[in-house]
């Protein structure tokens, strides 16, 4: 069997011939047909995630495929694939066949293809908590989204809008602002101002102070990453005079409301009620997509095929 795996921390994954999964109580073993990479992959795998699996290892936190064997789906079946250690603390899905715990599965309906089922869980469910569980949006509120023309940020304006919000996306410069979808409300960051009772900020760095100016006094402003840059200077006086509430949202610690979830955000995939841009990259180049994600202006999701 086929898989990628890394010898060593922010080394390119090689492909290599590796023994087919065991199997045993409580495991499933799928065939995968997708796989995603994503940004957590490429934490974990310089090295710099909280938790290091042991080298080397299968990278991968998320995949798509069809069921061989398990004891809670039908062989032939189609699953999702996520957490439950997987591409962190257990090898992970960059592989042809995925052993994975069964609580990792999760029925994925015929009208989403592999590459999107393997690649809506961490956008979708991020940007469905960090609006609804964190930020506990309303209808005709105003929320402002960074990080748009990125995956979790173009999700989040969608899900905004089905939530009767009004969606606008910070932009800071106009070649983001170009990429945005036609139609989209927008505001370049310098022309904030304090009037938006809810920020969901996915680009953190610099953006996050620029962008906080835009939030009302008494309002939420829920970070969800730091696409761009892991340190922000805050005007603390500001901050406390503002009465801002700086949230932070931890998908890992939140993995039950993300499942819980899912369901409902692959019926508005399905329907087309929601967008995700996904690039496909066969599982050899698992190296070239490390490097695509971490590119400014990229669009949509990485997955690898099999
Ligand atoms: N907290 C959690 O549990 C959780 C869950 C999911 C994701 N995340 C994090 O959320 C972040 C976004 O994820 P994603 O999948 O949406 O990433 P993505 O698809 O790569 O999008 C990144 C976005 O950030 C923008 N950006 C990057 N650097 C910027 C800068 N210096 N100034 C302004 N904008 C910048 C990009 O703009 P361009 O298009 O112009 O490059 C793009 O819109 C990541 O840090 C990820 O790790 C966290």
């Amino acid at each position: 069997m086929k898989a990628a795996r890394v010898h060593a921390w922010g080394e390119a994954p090689r492909i290599e011939q590796v023994p087919d999964p065991a199997g045993g109580a409580g495991l499933s073993l799928v065939r995968m047909h997708a796989a995603t990479v994503g940004h957590i992959d490429r934490s974990v795998w310089s090295g710099s995630f909280l938790r290091r699996p042991t080298l080397p290892y299968v990278p991968g936190v998320e995949a798509a495929g069809v069921v061989v064997r398990s004891s809670v789906f039908q062989p032939g079946e189609r699953v999702w694939l996520r957490g439950a250690g997987l591409g962190i603390a257990r090898d992970g899905t960059w592989r042809e066949l995925v052993e994975a715990p069964d609580h990792a599965l999760g029925a994925l309906p015929s009208g989403v293809s592999f590459a999107l089922g393997s690649a809506f869980f961490s956008p979708c469910t991020s940007a469905w908590v960090a609006l609804h569980e964190v930020g506990h949006v309303h209808p005709g509120e105003r929320v402002l989204v960074t990080g748009a023309t990125g995956a979790v940020g173009s999700i989040t304006l969608q899900l905004a809008r089905a939530a009767g919000a009004q969606a606008v996306a910070v932009v800071f410069d106009d070649a983001q602002a170009g990429r945005l979808p036609p139609g989209t409300e927008r505001i370049p960051a310098s022309e904030l101002r304090a009037d938006a009772p809810l920020l969901i900020d996915t680009v953190g760095g610099a953006a996050l102070p620029l962008a906080l100016r835009g939030v009302a006094p008494g309002g939420r402003a829920v970070l969800v990453g730091y696409a761009g840059g892991t340190q922000a200077q805050l005007d603390l006086p500001e901050l406390l005079q503002r009465d801002v509430a700086l949230l932070p949202l931890n998908m890992l610690r939140r993995e039950a409301a993300g499942r819980a979830a899912a369901p409902r955000l692959l019926q508005m995939l399905e329907r087309g009620e929601l967008q995700l841009a996904v690039t496909t990259f066969p599982l050899e180049e698992a190296a070239r997509a490390l490097e695509w994600i971490a590119m400014r202006g990229h669009a949509g999701r990485a997955v690898l095929t099999a």
